[in-house]
């Protein structure tokens, strides 16, 4: 086959996946012995490009359609067209974005972006970049927090310096655990603080853990307030943690992955975000309730200047980095962990001229349309239940089973058992030690007669499940 023959059968593949991606089921399952028998995975393809579009086939047949109404399980659903079209191009240019030389297109509309976005934010002199995803925007926040608290320290590393504690709300996201492990304060220097019966970060615990870690000689450097939970999606309240800050010093980070898109409406920034813009660093996840395809993370800092490249540069890199470059203040990977940097820049930008603040603030909007309804129907039903109620998007529930039988497992069995029939993939979680259903609604096309069906779906299977 020649390229032009190639590209022609993989574009037509691209477009009918695209054109059926809410029909049917959501993914026709398998097993994974019997998938990998299917995909034959083994099997030699030199210069076989039969084979490829085989496998190809394969790949699409048997992967979850995430832009299907049945898709529920995430924080996303499928991807917006512009974002798709960016991604095309992004895989066929195939550069690295750390260098203005190597990727003058995309260095530009990444910079753009995030000036753009810094502004929406509302903060001053600041500066950002993309990254890997919240879990790294988190990460190198308390990054730059860590090397800020203390003189010397990305140097000269932990031993002998001040033992220092970051604080979060017990139920922020795990990353930031992850964090603490990665940058060596170790996870048990990373404080869970008390959440209300909201889910929000308690300030009153916050004062006191405080007040008790400086007493026993550590160093509070850091607090992430929580933009939206995973689970619940509370907003820890901002104003009284800037309070916080100003007696203590420490560097107040925003983890808005989730719940960041409130954002893109000036109502809902002003019900969840109130104080956003005086946060010392914030991070945003597109690839979440905007639509865009994954990674498309942004990471802002405000009045620090200069710290992001001083955080995350190390070492000698004269071979790629070159001050003498006229161009070299450009280059965004000098303010990166990464070396090589994927292209997230252009998938964004697309996105973002094609539908704006304003479109996607719609998109926002009726997603919490969607989730009030949704939480509407569930009260109302008698088989149904909210688990806690509802804070913003997310809606936790459950079904209720008949007594005697223990709702966790019920819950679990009914959610694999949509799964297995292709009929939904909804999220699952904890609160306390009560199992809960995560419904998210990030389907652009979503309408209430979706959130009726999804329902009725559940109903259904508990009543067959609870009828044996
Ligand atoms: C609140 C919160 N923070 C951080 C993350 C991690 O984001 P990412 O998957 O982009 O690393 C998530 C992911 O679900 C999240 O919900």
């Amino acid at each position: 086959m020649n390229d032009q023959a190639i590209f022609q059968r993989l574009l037509a593949l691209v477009e009918q996946y695209h054109a059926r991606r809410k029909d049917g089921k959501f993914l026709e399952y398998l097993e994974p012995q019997a998938l990998a028998r299917e995909l034959q995975l083994e099997q030699e393809a030199p210069g076989d490009w039969q084979q490829l579009f085989h496998w190809i086939e394969k790949y699409l047949q048997h992967s979850v359609k995430t832009g299907h109404p049945g898709f529920l399980n995430r924080m996303w659903s499928g991807a917006n067209l512009p974002s798709i079209m960016g991604e095309i191009i992004t895989a066929v240019t195939n550069t690295s974005a750390c260098t203005y030389e190597a990727a003058p297109v995309s260095t530009l509309m990444e910079h753009y972006m995030l000036e753009q976005m810094l502004k929406l934010v509302g903060f001053e002199d600041g500066e950002g970049q993309m990254t890997t995803g919240s879990s790294s925007g988190n990460m190198i926040a308390m990054l730059a927090a860590r090397n800020q608290a203390v003189d010397g320290i990305k140097e000269q590393g932990l031993s002998g310096m001040p033992p220092l504690v970051a604080f979060v709300s017990a139920d922020a996201h795990y990353s930031l655990d992850k964090a603490a492990n990665i940058l060596g304060l170790g996870t048990d220097n990373l404080v869970k603080v008390p959440v209300d019966e909201h889910g929000r970060l308690r300030p009153d615990a916050l004062t006191r853990l405080l007040a008790e870690q400086k007493a026993m000689g550590r160093q509070p450097f850091f607090v992430c307030a929580t933009l939206g939970t995973t689970v619940r999606g509370a907003y820890d309240p901002l104003p009284p943690l800037l309070e916080l800050r100003g007696e203590y010093g420490f560097w107040l980070h925003g983890d808005g992955a989730w719940g960041g898109a409130a954002l893109l409406d000036e109502e809902l920034r002003q019900r969840y975000l109130r104080g956003v813009e005086q946060l010392d660093s914030f991070t945003w996840d597109f690839h979440k309730m905007p639509g865009s395809n994954l990674m498309c993370n942004l990471l802002l800092f405000n009045h620090h200047k200069g710290t992001l490249r001083c955080a995350c540069s190390a070492g000698e890199h004269s071979y790629l980095f070159r001050e003498e470059h006229e161009d070299a203040e450009l280059d965004t990977g000098t303010a990166s962990l990464q070396c090589g940097r994927r292209v997230d820049s252009l998938k964004w930008f697309l996105d973002w001229k094609y539908f704006g603040r304003q479109g996607l603030g719609q998109r926002i909007r009726h997603y919490l349309s969607l989730a009030e309804y949704a939480e509407d129907r569930i009260v109302q039903h008698p088989d149904l239940e909210m688990t806690v109620p509802r804070e913003s998007f997310n809606v936790c529930f459950r079904y209720l089973p008949p007594a005697g039988m223990d709702a966790n497992d019920f819950n679990l069995k009914l959610r694999h058992c949509l799964f297995e029939e292709g009929v939904s993939l909804v999220g699952v979680a904890y609160i306390g030690d009560r199992l809960t259903l995560r419904l998210l609604i990030t389907h652009p096309d979503f309408t209430t007669a979706d959130v009726d069906h999804f329902l009725q779906s559940v109903v259904d299977m508990g009543k067959r499940l609870a009828n044996g």
